[in-house]
């Protein structure tokens, strides 16, 4: 999704705002652009491509000036082009933005500024919010009340950053995420610590709904009515320092590789929190459990180990879709809210519809200064460190690891949860997978690719088929093997790969008669599983490990083939196309 960036200090502007950039480019965009405030006024340029494809063409690191704004845009308003592609100058061109969010009465503020004369470039929403600064700067010369008199009419979620005609840098946070690092050089402002963290270590989270201003005078913050607000400064945790790739091609491989480390730091939550947790889980009297994409997955294995092991109900329903269903929320509900980024939109909303019907919410995010914790009761952090792949690798077996924790409690241990030696198995499928390197040089060739699994393997066969959709492109479907015969069957010819998740648990029977009536059709199997059978055309061993714990150890060899199959292909694994890592819009 979009992300923003403002810098104001003592060194050249440019060069901070286009690093800034460079390192929330996981976040997923189309188009970037940089404004920089060089001998009273503003200088622009833009582009649409990666930062480092429009920095070759334009130079943008060349614009001069120590106080400057920049932005990464992912289309939602107006098409991928470099008029839409921000920033965005107010009609005298005497104001600049950039802007994370949506702006949802955009078109009668745009009306209204036409008539009065206020001149649009763009088709995006974005750009009425440099117009409208411009019109309250016009007429009551004061950037202090411009910013609360704009904040007072925009409707919608957003942040954004303006860049002002005497160089004061201002911002607003409503909804969307907005940090302040305070670095020796100047200020940072920035919709990721990420985009400043190189600099400094410090930072200041603004609450929802406040203004920054930043000039010669130093550092103010107000509430949208106007009022001083305090801050404290906080030490962001040294683990955002680790963002680059080390010896890896990809963050993706990096994060993949990661997971038997962090797998064991799901075991380092604060006590409290994870007792509080356990505790509204167990006296709940209704259970739901939402997510998006992988969280949705981890979702639906955390719903069948606590029905199994711990003899507890939980409805799932994924974030986008729960708003069809309010009545599955009330004063009795509990609703677990499970997010990597802590700021999908969906999941977001999913949540504020369940507090509007007075439901508890306790979450379980990796971004633990985003905004899910800030609106849950309770919330526990995965503690696996920056996830900057697109695709959720790690982030999926950390979320795993909570839910199983908590689970083998209320179960007793039960479950029989042990990170040590689902470490141990990761590690065993990674210290050589050039086997599994092979296979995704074949897949990468397909068409088509269907992924078959069975009871608590079927959640894993939809993670599968979302990560091969992600980063190779390829059509992949999950499957309950049971459903074939209801359908899929017909899709079987010997153009198609099918792998089949097949550990030798009580679903390692059904799963070859399944083998057995795909092949007979000519399609290609892929087995995984720790004990080998002649149906498989190519077979990837994993470890042996107990039925319920087996998700952790198979999903391994498939994010690999996921991945491997995505560098065959010459696609980005780290940003894949149309996709982005923290979707804040709905
Ligand atoms: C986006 C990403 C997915 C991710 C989903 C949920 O769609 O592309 O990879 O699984 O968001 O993200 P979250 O941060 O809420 O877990």
């Amino acid at each position: 999704m979009c992300s923003i960036i403002g810098y104001l200090g003592d060194i050249a502007a440019a060069q901070i705002v286009v690093n800034g950039l460079k390192r929330m480019e996981y976040r997923g965009y189309d188009s970037v652009g940089i404004a920089t405030f060089f001998g009273n006024q503003i200088l622009v340029r833009k582009g649409v491509g990666k930062v480092e494809e429009v920095n070759s063409k334009v130079k943008l690191y060349m614009l001069s000036g120590n106080i400057g704004i920049g932005h990464t845009r992912w289309a939602t308003h107006g098409r991928v082009n470099e008029t839409n592609a921000h920033p965005h100058l107010s009609s005298s061109g005497e104001i600049a933005i950039v802007h994370n969010g949506i702006i949802d009465n955009y078109k009668e503020l745009k009306e209204s500024l036409q008539r009065d004369g206020y001149r649009f470039r763009s088709e995006t929403d974005s750009e009425v919010i440099a117009n409208l600064l411009q019109y309250n700067f016009d007429t009551i010369k004061n950037i202090k009340d411009s910013m609360i008199k704009t904040v007072s009419v925009l409707r919608g979620d957003y942040s954004f950053v303006a860049v002002f005609p005497d160089g004061t840098l201002s911002a607003a946070r409503f909804h969307e995420p907005l940090i302040l690092g305070v670095g020796k050089s100047g200020y940072f402002i920035s919709s990721d610590v990420l985009g400043f963290v190189q600099y400094t270590d410090e930072a200041i989270y603004p609450n929802n709904g406040e203004i920054i201003i930043i000039n010669a005078n130093g550092l103010q913050f107000l509430d949208f009515l106007g009022r001083p607000v305090k801050h404290e400064i906080t030490k962001i945790s040294r683990e955002f320092a680790d963002v680059y790739k080390g010896k890896y091609a990809h963050f993706t491989l990096k994060e993949i590789s990661e997971q038997p480390n962090t797998i064991l730091k799901t075991a380092d939550n604060t006590r409290s929190e994870l007792e509080l947790f356990i505790e509204l889980v167990k006296n709940a009297k209704s259970l739901h459990i939402t997510g998006s994409g992988t969280s949705y997955n981890a979702a639906l294995i955390a719903k069948h180990i606590f029905l199994k092991y711990a003899k507890i109900k939980i409805e799932s329903v994924i974030a986008s879709e729960a708003r069809f269903y309010p009545d599955y929320f009330d004063n009795h509900s509990i609703l677990i809210a499970l997010s990597q980024s802590g700021e999908s939109a969906d999941v977001l909303e999913a949540v504020k519809m369940a507090k509007r019907h007075n439901s508890t919410v306790i979450s379980i995010v990796n971004t633990m200064t985003s905004s899910l914790p800030q609106i849950s009761s309770v919330s526990v952090g995965l503690n696996c460190g920056p996830e900057i792949g697109v695709a959720a690798t790690k982030s999926f077996t950390s979320q795993l690891g909570i839910l199983y924790k908590i689970a083998d409690n209320i179960a007793g241990g039960h479950i029989g949860f042990d990170s040590q030696k689902i470490s141990q198995s990761m590690k065993e499928i990674l210290v050589d997978h050039s086997k599994i390197r092979d296979i995704a040089k074949i897949l990468s060739y397909a068409s088509d690719i269907y992924i078959i699994g069975r009871g608590i393997h079927y959640p894993i066969a939809l993670e599968a088929s979302l990560k091969l959709k992600e980063l190779t492109y390829i059509h992949a479907e999950g499957l309950p093997g049971g459903e074939l015969k209801h359908g899929p069957l017909a899709l079987m010819d010997p153009s198609v790969y099918v792998i089949i998740i097949n550990p030798h648990d009580s679903t390692n029977q059904e799963n070859l008669a399944s083998a057995h009536e795909i092949k007979v059709r000519g399609a290609k199997i892929i087995g995984i599983s720790d004990k080998y059978d002649d149906t498989y055309d190519y077979w990837i061993k994993i470890p042996t490990i107990s039925e319920a714990l087996f998700p952790f150890i198979e999903i391994v060899p498939i994010q690999l083939l996921a991945y491997y199959a995505a560098v065959e292909k010459h696609t980005d694994p780290d940003y894949p196309r149309n996709l982005a890592k923290s979707v804040t819009v709905k």
